[in-house]
């Protein structure tokens, strides 16, 4: 079972406490945000990741140790990793997200759907010729919400093997919004993918992808469970 755990910052007070239990990478990008959303949404991810593995692990949250270590240039911009568990992290609008699995890499992606986004325009560079032509064929009042499908889909795929952007997702064929979630192709992958569509909260997309040939038995969780108590 994948625990998804889930945190609305629209009604999650957040605890100034909490920069306590993290580590100096952490403080450091802490303090680039110039958003207070940002620094919220990001603090919160931090906060629900130590705290979920404290309570597996019986350990303070700031003795637990997560490597963000980018494969590519080394700076701590990468997917978090912890010693025995798979985690993934997202936030966008309202929402941040924490999936965790003890043992299969898993990818959340959660994004607002923006009705101001031009999708055809990023149709370009992230969807394949069919999801395009799917695209074009709805109203055009639909699009922004069918593409952050599309998004959401494609992004929890390539979080989930940690690729990220650095995928070509014009070559990842993923089913049409209207349709339940599945990879279709994906020639640059060997290996299995799950996936499936979460509904966080009104307004945003999100779908999880597990690199596992078994379905995704998913359970999600309300994240104020595990900020309301220092543990
Ligand atoms: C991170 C990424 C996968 C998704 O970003 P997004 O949709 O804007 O943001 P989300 O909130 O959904 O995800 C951010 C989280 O993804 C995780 N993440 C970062 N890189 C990741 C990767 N390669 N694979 C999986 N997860 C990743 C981090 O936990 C990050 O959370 P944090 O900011 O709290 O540390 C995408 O922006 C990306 O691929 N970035 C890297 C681009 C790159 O390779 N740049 C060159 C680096 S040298
Ligand atoms: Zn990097």
């Amino acid at each position: 079972m994948i625990e998804v755990w889930w945190a609305r910052l629209s009604t999650q007070p957040i605890d100034a406490t909490w920069v306590d239990d993290l580590d100096t990478v952490e403080r450091e990008r802490l303090a680039a945000y110039l958003r207070q959303e940002d620094n919220d949404r990001f603090l919160l991810g931090c906060t629900i990741v130590r705290r979920l593995l404290a309570r597996r692990q019986q350990l303070p949250p700031a003795s637990i140790r997560l490597d963000r270590r980018c494969p590519d240039c080394g700076r701590p911009h990468g997917k978090v990793r912890a010693e025995g568990a798979e985690l993934s992290v997202s936030h966008s609008g309202d929402l941040v997200g924490v999936a965790l699995h003890p043992g299969t890499p898993v990818g959340l992606d959660v994004e607002k759907v923006d009705t101001r986004l031009d999708p055809l325009d990023l149709a370009r560079v992230s969807l394949a010729p069919e999801e395009t032509e799917h695209l074009v064929r709805r109203d055009a009042a639909d699009r922004p919400s069918a593409f952050t499908t599309y998004w959401t889909r494609k992004e929890a795929v390539v979080k989930a093997t940690g690729d990220g952007i650095r995928a070509d997702l014009t070559k990842l064929v993923v089913s049409a919004p209207d349709q339940p979630a599945a990879v279709l192709q994906w020639p640059d992958h060997n290996g299995p993918v799950q996936l499936v569509d979460l509904a966080p909260a009104p307004g945003h997309r999100a779908a999880l992808a597990a690199l596992t040939e078994e379905p995704i038995e998913v359970t999600t969780f309300d994240a104020a469970d595990v900020l309301r108590f220092r543990s």
